[in-house]
């Protein structure tokens, strides 16, 4: 049995593999290398370039591997991109997974894992937010992934595939050995940003908005170390494999930090005090995202490893560290 990672080799994607391959599976992992790096990839795990939409080269790898379940991760993932582009969010989000869960669903698998996010909340009416909160995404990429999310409850119905939907909240850090990270140029994501300003790839930061209703002033979001977001996807698939039905589980550790409070951590744990501006709010932006975080335990018995903000800043500079060192 094999698992098939699409956007295995980016940030996310990349962590699930070296999550499997350390407990001996070898996925496949198919990228169009758009945003994803083969070097991120531990030696020995097939890198196949190529588009999930493409019906004949997933039915291929399907028949060729013995593949028993798709890891979907290849998206596009920036918020106000989405708002600026948003029928390209819709094709590359929405109508390539249709085709991805159609090849799926017509190549005989039955466990597909979807990486969904927190935005499909978009600004939900209760915090923290459950899985039961009502999605009311107010992006287009909240839009995109949700109608995922609503595709695969059909095909799970229709054509008995079941699906694990996870959303992510803020996904940050780097795996503890630094062999993968966010490596993508023009990061606009908090910790790699502030890990940027504090390893001089950018002379400065910016705060963007400080008359928030939080206990600061300034956003307040629910970071996920993504070697623990990883783990998630392992137990996912350990779930589906188990015969168990599918389910929609928010990825988080069920409590918050404000932007000050990232960057002051940044701060401490790089000792290098950079210059920080305040600037306006940005677009879009809500005040506060913190998920309850407890059903994700209890469904899959997920316990995360890496639960501080020090460590996944520490996480995050030892992979800058390591861009550094590639440039
Ligand atoms: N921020 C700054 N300065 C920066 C970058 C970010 O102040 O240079 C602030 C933002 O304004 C926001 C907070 O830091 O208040 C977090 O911003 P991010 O861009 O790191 O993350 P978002 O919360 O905007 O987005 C994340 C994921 C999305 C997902 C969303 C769901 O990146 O994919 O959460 O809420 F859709």
């Amino acid at each position: 049995m094999t698992v098939l990672i699409t956007g295995g080799a980016g940030y996310i994607g990349s962590h699930m593999v070296l999550d499997l391959v350390a407990r001996g599976e070898t996925p496949i992992v198919l990228d169009d290398l758009s945003t994803g790096f083969g070097w991120l990839l531990p030696d020995g795990v097939p890198l196949v370039i190529g588009d999930m939409a493409d019906t004949a080269l997933v039915q291929r790898l399907i028949a060729a591997h013995n593949i028993d379940a798709i890891a979907h991760f290849a998206a596009k993932i920036v918020v106000p991109d989405s708002v600026s582009d948003p029928l390209g969010y819709y094709e590359s989000n929405t109508s390539k997974a249709r085709t991805l869960i159609d090849t799926a669903i017509k190549s005989g698998i039955k466990r597909f894992i979807f990486s969904s996010t927190a935005a499909v909340y978009g600004e939900p009416d209760e915090m923290p937010v459950s899985e039961t909160t009502r999605p009311m995404p107010v992006s287009p990429y909240g839009r995109s992934k949700l109608m995922v999310e609503w595709m695969l409850e059909d095909a799970r119905h229709a054509h008995g595939l079941e699906t694990m939907v996870l959303r992510y909240f803020n996904v940050a850090g780097a795996d503890p050995m630094a062999r993968s990270g966010q490596a993508t140029p023009r990061a606009t994501h908090l910790i790699k940003v502030a890990c940027e300003a504090a390893t001089g790839k950018r002379d400065a930061m910016s705060v963007f908005g400080t008359d928030y209703a939080t206990r600061d002033g300034t956003c307040i979001r629910d970071y996920i170390h993504v070697s623990d977001l990883a783990a998630a996807h392992t137990l996912a698939l350990d779930h589906l494999r188990a015969g168990k039905p599918g389910m929609t589980l928010n990825c988080a550790y069920g409590h918050g930090a404000s932007v000050l409070e990232v960057i002051a951590a940044v701060k401490r744990v790089s000792g290098v005090d950079f210059p920080v501006h305040y600037a306006p709010r940005r677009a879009g932006d809500p005040p506060e995202i913190v998920a309850k975080g407890d059903q994700i335990k209890t469904a899959l018995g997920w316990a995360p490893r890496f639960d501080d903000l020090d460590v996944i800043v520490q996480h995050a500079l030892a992979f800058e560290a390591k861009l550094a060192t590639r440039a």
